[in-house]
């Protein structure tokens, strides 16, 4: 009955209200879709993840010229995966940025394949190209995983809004992305299946602002606590830890506060710590069996992994609870 009072609430003050769900999972999150496996921020990464088994596809957005929603890690064409009409690999720092591009002109790429020559390239040994694979649309997505119906039900969005202050021309401002992908999220009927993620805070305050029932995740790591520009002006030494900082950055809105650290900064204290402010602790990128375990003992929520096959096998071997695959696995 609480419930339904609190529905209706939502629902006058313009909200979709998010119910708590049953139980609560380990939280499995497809780096990128896994890009460890298949090319990264594709419908193919995610059609294979939801493949697998995974709780939650981790992803970045950003907008094109005319205002679509596309899954792009970085604000500019990236060399190190992408070639251009004529199969030829974009040159080294040539990339236009997504910004500048219509999404027809962004659709003419192959995101499909690692670069062999680069750096980047090199550290994906196990990704299986999938040539023809475009720079996807967020609605394309959210169609794809609705058209699977019962075979992804429950995967979840954890969505990262790519906004760098350093470079302001290559994205678009905050209050217009935010309002874009919340636009995105609520034509598609998502908002109970979404996470915002950002390391750029003020973009969370924005969601918390136009959006406060959805889950806000605030990603940190050295570079941006230390420049108050991605804090949302909070200034880290006024701060006795990052989840206290994280704790006056989320303010009291609703909706579930979630703190993000790069792995190697947790420890099992400030694992606790967080917790103990209420906020659930999701660190990026644990890619190795052995941080997986330990960040496992020490009572992280979740990992986000670009080899979730890899952490499915650690939760299996735990006798946690999986997420189901979304077509039976031998
Ligand atoms: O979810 C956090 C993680 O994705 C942040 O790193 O650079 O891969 O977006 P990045
Ligand atoms: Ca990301």
């Amino acid at each position: 009955m609480k419930h339904a009072l609190l529905a209706v609430a939502l629902t006058l003050s313009g909200c979709t209200a998010v119910m708590p769900t049953a139980k609560q999972h380990f939280d499995l999150e497809a780096h990128r879709g896994g890009r460890g496996l298949a090319p990264e921020n594709t419908l193919a990464a995610f059609s294979n993840a939801i493949d697998l088994g995974v709780t939650t596809l981790e992803l970045d957005i950003g907008l094109t010229a005319d205002g679509v929603v596309v899954i792009s890690h970085d604000t500019s064409l990236n060399p190190d995966h992408t070639r251009d009409a004529n199969g030829a690999w974009l040159a080294p720092k040539s990339g236009a940025a997504i910004r500048s591009l219509t999404l027809a002109q962004l659709q003419t790429y192959d995101v499909g394949r690692l670069n062999p020559a680069s750096d980047y390239g090199k550290q994906f040994a196990l990704q299986q190209p999938r040539d023809g694979e475009r720079i996807p649309t967020l609605a394309a997505l959210f169609a794809q995983v609705q058209a699977r119906g019962a075979n992804a039900a429950t995967v979840r969005f954890n969505i990262e809004t790519k906004i760098d202050p350093n470079k302001p021309n290559e994205t678009a401002a905050p209050e217009p992305m935010v309002r874009a992908l919340l636009a995105e999220i609520d034509k598609a009927k998502m908002a109970d299946r979404v996470t915002i993620q950002s390391f750029n805070w003020r973009t969370l305050a924005l969601v918390g602002q136009l959006a406060p029932q959805l889950p806000r995740a605030y990603l940190s790591t050295a570079r941006t606590l230390k420049d108050s520009r991605w804090t949302a002006g909070l200034d880290a030494a006024g701060f006795a830890s990052v989840p206290k900082m994280v704790k006056a950055a989320a303010g009291t809105t609703p909706g579930a506060v979630i703190w993000s650290p790069a792995y190697a900064d947790l420890t099992p204290a400030v694992i606790k710590e967080a917790q103990r402010l209420g906020m659930k602790v999701l660190p990026w990128t644990v890619n190795q069996r052995a941080d997986m375990l330990r960040l496992m003992d020490w009572g992280a929520d979740g990992l986000i992994t670009d080899y979730p096959d890899v952490l499915r096998d650690l939760i299996r071997e735990r006798g946690l609870s999986l997420p189901p695959p979304g077509k039976a696995t031998s």
